[in-house]
């Protein structure tokens, strides 16, 4: 195995490591050898490198900073930045260890705001450690329970991609939106999941995939994992989404999402709550594909769910190269959300919600 290490701005160092597996969208988020590896999602897919995780801390920067990204892939690997956490706090403090994790768990919650799956993912951790005894090395219990999370993850997905793929006729063309497929998940994909089963089942005539900027997880995620899958896929500029509607052949918008509140809304990528206004004026069906661990029950609606703005950097410049003249302002929420009356489906692990609100929400 090959290793760099690179000091990042924050001053936490970052091993660059090549892994000798093959490099997948399915292998995102890989813990070998009592050690967590991160597919680096920011360099996809010009470059393919790893990044060795040794501690919580390191865990938080890397999601921060979009090594890893996508709601339910933030969810597992912070299950296994708690794995982490939990050896450098017994290692150091033994029998003490629950006095000292708990700043830890929380760092690990704070480094993305909008994705409830991440403090769904630390809240169960949490529940365990509570079980734990004070004097046993907590490691390998807490492991096992990342790995059921990360695996449960991919089941549900699965399970996703067939109940989603069910509402699909035929020969149907799709729009989907920033990356929620095995990259962006435990493996197979929310929306891309959806987009593998229509394709698995002969029904899928072509995937239309949003560029998403400022990140372009749709240039250079989605079109990835897609066409290494032979998948039909074309990419369109964000703002050729209406257009495209307009020339025929799109049936659905397939997306993902980081929330949903009670009533139905969804917080997603930056740009669906257009996609969504612009598919209804269509005629063309809004399906969101994401696990039960995606829905916050606890927000009456989505006006109430925490959407994070990024550094205006990231708008300014593109693939490191400065585009804006000096001095430039920029706004850089990298969410919106979609209210539920322009979501047709909401597709979980457990079935299919239509035409979401409150009382179906609450009774999934
Ligand atoms: O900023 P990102 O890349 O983490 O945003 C990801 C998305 O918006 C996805 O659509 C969402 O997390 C669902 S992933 C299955």
């Amino acid at each position: 195995m090959d290793s760099e290490v690179k000091q990042h701005s924050s001053g936490i160092y970052m091993k660059i490591v090549n892994l000798d597996i093959p490099v997948t969208a399915d292998s995102a988020i890989v813990w070998q050898n009592e050690t967590l590896y991160l597919l680096d999602q920011r360099v996809l897919p010009g470059t393919e490198q790893f990044i060795e995780l040794y501690s919580a801390e390191e865990t938080a920067r890397a999601i921060s900073d979009m090594v890893v990204r996508g709601a339910p892939a933030i969810g597992v690997t912070a299950a296994f930045g708690v794995v982490l956490a939990a050896r450098e706090v017994f290692q150091k403090f033994g029998s003490k260890w629950k006095q000292h994790i708990k700043p830890l768990l929380d760092q690990l919650e704070k480094s993305r705001p909008t994705a409830i799956n991440l403090s769904w993912a630390i809240e169960k951790m949490r529940t365990h450690i509570q079980e734990l005894e004070d004097d046993l090395d907590p490691e390998a219990k807490l492991q096992k329970l990342a790995v059921e999370i990360h695996d449960k993850d991919i089941e549900d997905n699965r399970a996703i991609g067939n109940f989603g793929a069910s509402l699909i006729d035929t020969e149907s063309g799709i729009i989907t939106h920033c990356n929620a497929g095995a990259l962006a998940t435990g493996g197979y994909g929310t929306a891309l999941g959806v987009v593998r089963s229509v394709h698995a089942q002969g029904k899928l005539k072509r995937v239309y995939a949003d560029e998403t900027r400022p990140w372009l997880q749709g240039a250079r995620l989605t079109a990835w994992e897609l066409a290494r899958d032979n998948i039909p896929v074309t990419l369109i500029a964000d703002s050729a989404a209406a257009c495209r509607m307009a020339a025929g052949g799109i049936d659905w918008v397939v997306v993902g999402s980081d929330r949903i509140a009670a009533n139905g809304d969804v917080a997603n990528k930056i740009g669906t709550y257009q996609l969504a206004i612009a598919a209804k004026y269509h005629g063309v069906k809004v399906m969101v594909a994401a696990p039960t661990s995606t829905i916050d029950m606890s927000l009456p609606n989505g006006s109430q769910i925490p959407i994070e703005k990024r550094a205006a950097s990231e708008l300014l410049s593109c693939g490191g190269q400065r585009m804006t003249p000096e001095g430039l302002d920029a706004w850089n929420p990298v969410f919106d959300v979609t209210p539920a009356e322009l979501v047709d489906a909401i597709v979980t692990e457990k079935g299919v919600i239509l035409n979401p609100d409150a009382e179906k929400m609450k009774n999934h």
